[in-house]
C-alpha cells in the first residue's frame, strides 16, 4: 500500500525540470494532494473532518468519546523541494493504519490520521500556519493579513479556496481530540547515517526563527549614475550577509539568507529596496536571540521578526517508550521466524535543527514524539532529498508498532 500511495502522489507538483516540488499552500498541487488525502480516507472509512485553520483529520473511531492517538504530518513543499519532506509522514501513517487493520487490531482508543497545513510557511512567511492557528499561538488577523509574493493576502486565498478565513484560529475542540501525535519524517540530516540505523526517535528541536530585513536606498540608472552618488541598499545587504556567517562561525547557531526580494528589480537600475529573509537556529535561545540582535544593529535596515519558535523537548518518557517499541518492530523484522523477542536497544534519539507541527502541538501541552526515517545524504529541503524505500518501510513498521502500542488501552 505504501508504495502504491507514494506512487499516486509522486508526480503532484514535482517540477519536471528540476524534479523539485512546488506545493505552496493553497496552490492547485496543494488542493489535489488534499484531495488525494481525502480519498484516502473514504477509502479506509475513515472519519474525515476539516477543522476551522483547513487541517484534515482523518478518524478510525470517534475522538469526541475520547481523545485519540493521531499521526501524520503536511503535504505542502518549499519551494523546490523533496518528495519526502511532509508526504512520507502522511502516507506512513495510513499505511502503518492499513497495518494495523490487516492483522485484525482494534484500537481501544480513536486513532488519526492528521494533514496539517502550510507547514512550510512557503508563501506566506510563517511556518506551521496551521498547528499554530489550530494551538491559538498565531493571531488570526495576523494571519489573514499575510501576503504572498503576488500580494495575495491568505483571506484572499481561502476565500478562493472556497474556506471561511473569519473561521481561523485557536480550536479547542479539535486539539481536544488529540490526546498524543506522533509525527514520521525523514530526517534532515544525518544522525542516523552516522548511528548506522535505519530509524530514530527526536529527542528536542533546537529554538528558531524568521526575521524580515529591509535595506532601503534610492533606484537610480545602472549606467549614468556615479558611483558617489548612488544609494545602493544592496551594498549594506551584502555586508550583512558576511556579517551573519561571521557571527555564526562563532559556534552554536546557523543564520541563512534563503530569500530575497530586490525592488524594482531591473538589470539596468540600482535597487530602491532589499528585503531578505534571515533564517536563525541554535541550541540555546539566548545565543541565537543575541546573534540577531548583534546582526540587526550592524545591518542598519528595517528588521521585522516574522515567526519564532522556542525549543521543544518531547515528552521523555513517551520519547523513550517509542525509541523501545520501535527498535523491537525492526528487530522483529529481521527476526527468524519463530525466534524469541531478545534484549533490544532502543532506536537512536537525536535533536534537530528543523521545525514540526509535532514541535508546536508538544509546547502547547500536546504529549508528542517523532519517528525519524534515515536519508542517506542528509540533505533535505531540495530537490535531492532522499529516502530508501527499505527503509520508508521499516519506518512504516515502526510507526504502526508503536500506534499499536499507544492505542492498548
Ligand atoms: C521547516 O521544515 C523548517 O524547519 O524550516
Ligand atoms: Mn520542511
Ligand atoms: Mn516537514
Ligand atoms: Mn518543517
Amino acid at each position: 500500500m505504501f508504495d502504491e500511495m507514494w506512487g499516486a502522489i509522486e508526480h503532484l507538483g514535482r517540477d519536471d525540470r528540476t524534479r523539485g516540488y512546488l506545493r505552496d499552500a493553497w496552490s492547485p498541487a496543494d488542493l489535489e494532494l488534499r484531495e488525494w488525502f481525502r480519498q484516502e480516507a473514504a477509502r479506509r472509512g475513515l472519519d474525515l473532518r476539516e477543522d476551522r485553520n483547513g487541517n484534515l483529520w482523518a478518524w478510525w473511531g470517534d475522538p469526541s468519546a475520547r481523545p485519540g492517538v493521531v499521526t501524520g504530518s503536511h503535504l505542502d513543499s518549499v519551494r523546490q523541494g523533496g518528495a519526502f519532506d511532509g508526504p512520507l509522514g502522511v502516507v506512513s501513517a495510513f499505511a502503518a493504519l492499513d497495518e494495523l487493520a490487516a492483522k485484525g487490531f482494534e484500537p481501544a482508543r480513536p486513532l488519526g490520521v492528521a494533514c496539517f497545513t502550510d507547514e512550510e510557511g512557503a508563501r506566506f512567511g510563517v511556518p506551521c500556519m496551521g498547528s499554530r492557528l489550530l494551538t491559538g499561538v498565531l493571531d488570526p488577523d495576523r494571519a489573514r493579513g499575510l501576503t504572498d509574493d503576488g500580494g495575495d493576502s491568505m483571506a484572499e486565498v481561502l476565500r478562493r479556496a472556497g474556506r471561511d478565513p473569519g473561521a481561523l484560529g485557536r480550536d479547542d475542540e479539535t486539539l481536544g481530540h488529540v490526546g498524543v501525535f506522533v509525527e514520521l519524517h525523514v530526517e534532515q540530516g544525518r544522525g542516523l547515517v552516522h548511528e548506522g540505523a535505519p530509524v530514530g526517535v527526536a529527542g528536542t528541536i533546537w529554538p528558531h526563527g524568521r526575521w524580515r530585513f529591509d535595506f532601503r536606498g534610492r533606484a537610480d540608472h545602472a549606467g549614468t549614475t556615479r558611483l558617489e552618488d548612488r544609494d545602493d541598499p544592496m551594498l549594506p545587504f551584502a555586508r550583512t550577509v558576511l556579517r551573519a556567517r561571521e557571527l555564526a562561525e562563532r559556534g552554536g547557531v546557523v543564520a541563512t539568507f534563503g530569500k530575497l526580494r530586490v525592488s524594482p528589480g531591473n538589470a539596468n537600475a540600482v535597487p530602491g529596496l532589499v528585503s531578505a529573509w534571515l533564517d536563525a537556529r541554535g541550541g540555546d535561545e539566548a545565543a541565537v536571540r543575541a546573534l540577531v540582535a548583534e546582526l540587526t544593529a550592524f545591518s542598519g535596515a528595517e528588521v521585522a521578526g516574522e515567526s519564532w519558535t522556542p525549543a521543544v523537548c518531547f515528552d521523555a518518557v513517551l520519547r523513550d517508550r517509542l525509541a523501545l517499541v520501535a527498535a523491537r518492530a525492526l528487530a522483529r523484522r529481521t527476526a527468524a521466524p519463530g525466534a524469541a523477542d531478545g534484549a533490544v536497544t532502543p532506536v537512536p534519539v537525536l535533536a534537530t535543527g528543523a521545525g514540526h507541527d509535532a514541535g508546536i502541538l508538544a509546547a502547547a501541552g500536546v504529549p508528542s514524539a517523532m519517528v525519524f526515517v534515515r536519508n542517506p545524504t542528509g540533505i533535505s529541503h531540495s530537490p535531492e532529498e532522499h529516502a530508501e524505500a527499505s527503509d520508508c518501510h521499516r519506518g512504516v513498521a515502526a510507526l504502526a508498532a508503536v500506534l499499536e502500542d499507544l492505542c492498548q488501552s
